[in-house]
């Protein structure tokens, strides 16, 4: 794989791209831009004046209590409106807001206008329950039109929602259930996923059992008449379209405070429990809107398609929030890549005439894998821009949706940022930003990006960090301040914003990620923390210790590594390592699996006993070790370097 620091082509966006462009060149994104630093304040307050508040705010940002930022303070809001009504106002009611396809290939499309009498009439639902604003609800749902539409009658009526993502365990439900405290779960009957039906309500009954906060499970009918088995208790759970029946699709959005929380989403950081980022209504909703309306370009004939999911961020905010916001048209799809073949994605680009893809890398790199076979004599004449989000993409996969996807015209936005960062703090703008393969490129208004080294001295290789607030910041971790600040402000002193990611700038300013500095794994795009897997394994009642470390993965981009070592006098054998991943399964989902289980009489570790988890990279990845004398005990090396060896 070829390194990024090698990669130096670089690719102009095509004269249409840009004459049609809503940034054109990069004499207009630097004048922007410098614009947006010398006065950022100004330049979000005109952001702010595109969308409608109910009533405007006194004061853009407040940072007397920073970390604690607000913005558009005391302005008052409702995304929901702003994703609905407002275009429905506009003239926008009959234009397409989604289309929608199911795995099995069924499908739907919703106007704006129907989009808002839907979600109308689910808020009415959830008031019919006594759900009321700041309430936390849980939503544990697949890739339906319900997921968005529960999302925005959440927004609507001021209710806030934790996506759960469809593919954590019952236990990953239960702990972010008790996390948030959370009264009602919504869920379906169940979902599809390479053409296997998964029962979620039956993983939700399971997840709730030690849950008191939980007075209600709202359950959509994903199944049609093809009855999923889905048990019901009856003074507990509800059918979601029986319930509808007695309500109206009349339900004024809520005017909230520019502060007022609209969601929590949990995401792994170097502790063993995942942590639930704040998110609050007014500067979410400005940032979501403007990285939306400038990255992706968006116009009136577009069709936009992320295949994300929205349980992750990504779909929160260029599923929902953001692209809604702009009035734009696109195409959800609930399923697998490859199902019923690996051809899916590129059939339902030409049938949607889709013109903006957004997807990530370790997609990108199983479809190289997959072959190219896949996409010949598919009409992908559609597409006009690209995307990619969620980890590093290597300039091979880059090469390869540039001349496969984008047939060379097609500009790619490679998207740098985090569930904390709300939306893309560093991205190329397709129509003024040369792009080079590999790299996330300059930061977008408003967002001052560093490079530090660990002291806080300027440098071309180091940490990367973010020196002013932005509106769609993280607002805290629910429940634990000081966790928020010793994970994200206690680097640099309170100085900056730190991500947990390795950068470079090179000669033209362009920032090229490196990677996570801290103990979290980007497996196909998804955070594991190591923490939090190690603690699953010592659970294990056969198991004494555990190092779990990231490694290179040519499809993943990461993958991950268990060292294990058993309790004496333990048995250690294949049925082990079956119960550990089962474990693994049960605590938090199969995608969390690791590639490889080694058992060790011990780990590496300093005479202060700290386990040597670089020392593990280097053995799995078969580097030179250098001195390894200063450990407690050298002869464990190699015997976990013979056990590599063997394989
Ligand atoms: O390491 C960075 C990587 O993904 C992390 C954020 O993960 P998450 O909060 O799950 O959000 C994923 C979707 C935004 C970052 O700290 N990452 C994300 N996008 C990129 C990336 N690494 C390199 N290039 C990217 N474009």
């Amino acid at each position: 794989m070829k390194s990024l620091s090698q990669e130096h082509r670089k690719f102009h966006p095509q004269s249409e791209f840009v004459a049609n462009a809503k940034i054109q060149g990069m004499e207009a994104y630097k004048e922007e831009y410098e614009k947006s630093i010398e006065d950022p304040q100004a330049y979000w307050e005109t952001v702010a004046d595109e969308l409608h508040w109910f009533s405007k705010w006194d004061q853009v940002l407040d940072s007397s209590k920073a970390p604690y930022y607000n913005w558009f303070v005391n302005g008052k809001t409702n995304i929901s409106y702003n994703c609905l009504d407002r275009n429905v106002n506009a003239g926008k009611g009959d234009k397409v807001a989604f289309h929608w396809e199911g795995e099995p290939g069924d499908s739907k499309s919703l106007t704006y206008s129907e989009l808002l009498e839907s979600v109308c009439l689910f808020a009415n639902v959830l008031k019919s329950f006594g759900v009321q604003k700041g309430d936390r609800i849980a939503l544990y749902l697949p890739m339906i039109p319900e997921l968005v539409v529960a999302v925005l009658a959440c927004a609507r009526i001021g209710a806030v929602h934790t996506v759960i993502f469809a593919g954590f365990s019952s236990d990953s439900i239960q702990d972010r259930i008790i996390d948030s405290k959370a009264r009602m779960v919504i869920t379906a009957d169940g979902g599809y996923r390479r053409g296997k039906i998964l029962e979620l309500k039956k993983i939700v009954d399971e997840g709730i059992e030690n849950c008191p906060t939980i007075s209600e499970v709202l359950v959509v009918k994903r199944g049609g008449d093809t009855s999923i088995d889905c048990p019901m208790q009856s003074d507990r759970d509800f059918w979601y379209e029986e319930r509808a029946e007695s309500c109206d699709a009349d339900c004024p959005a809520v005017p909230l405070d520019s502060e007022d929380l609209l969601f929590l989403l949990y995401t792994s950081g170097t502790t063993g429990k995942p942590k639930g980022i704040m998110h609050s209504t007014g500067g979410y909703q400005v940032f979501s809107y403007a990285t939306s309306k400038y990255v992706f370009d968006l116009n009136d004939n577009d069709m936009y398609w992320c295949t994300a999911d929205v349980g992750w961020i990504t779909g929160h905010t260029y599923i929902i929030y953001g692209i809604l916001q702009n009035g734009a048209s696109q195409l959800i799809y609930e399923g697998a890549p490859n199902f019923p073949d690996p051809g899916r994605f590129w059939n339902l680009i030409e049938q949607y005439k889709v013109s903006i893809f957004y997807t990530a890398p370790t997609a990108i790199r199983a479809f190289m894998k997959w072959g190219d076979n896949w996409l010949e004599g598919k009409d992908l004449s559609s597409l006009r821009l690209l995307g990619s989000v969620g980890e590093p993409i290597n300039p091979e996969a880059w090469m390869w949706y540039h001349e496969k996807v984008g047939s060379e015209k097609c500009p790619i936005v490679d998207t740098w940022w985090q569930t904390e960062t709300g939306g893309h703090l560093l991205t190329p703008l397709p129509g003024a930003i040369p792009t080079k393969p590999g790299s996330a490129t300059v930061p977008f208004f408003g967002i001052e990006p560093l490079i530090l080294t660990e002291e806080g001295a300027e440098t071309d290789v180091g940490i990367l960090a973010i020196k002013n607030p932005w509106p769609g910041m993280l607002r805290g971790i629910y429940g634990d301040p000081e966790l928020y600040e010793a994970t994200y402000w206690s680097k640099w002193g309170g100085r900056y914003y730190f991500p947990g990611d390795g950068a470079r700038i090179d000669e033209d300013g362009y920032y090229w990620i490196l990677g996570r500095v801290d103990d979290v794994v980007n497996v196909s795009g998804h955070r594991i923390g190591t923490a939090e897997l190690e603690s699953i394994f010592v659970e294990h009642s056969s198991i004494a210790e555990a190092a779990v470390i990231g490694i290179k993965h040519e499809i993943k981009g990461q993958g991950l590594l268990a060292f294990i070592t058993a309790i004496e006098g333990k048995k250690v054998d294949e049925a082990l390592k079956v119960e550990l991943v089962q474990l693994v399964d049960k605590k938090i989902g199969k995608f969390a699996r690791p590639e490889r289980i080694v058992f060790a009489s011990d780990l590496p570790k300093t005479r202060s006993g700290k386990i040597m988890r670089r020392l593990l990279r280097s053995i799995a990845e078969g580097q030179e070790l250098g001195n390894i004398t200063t450990l407690s005990d050298p002869s464990i090396v190699d015997e976990i370097q013979n056990q590599f060896k063997n394989i």
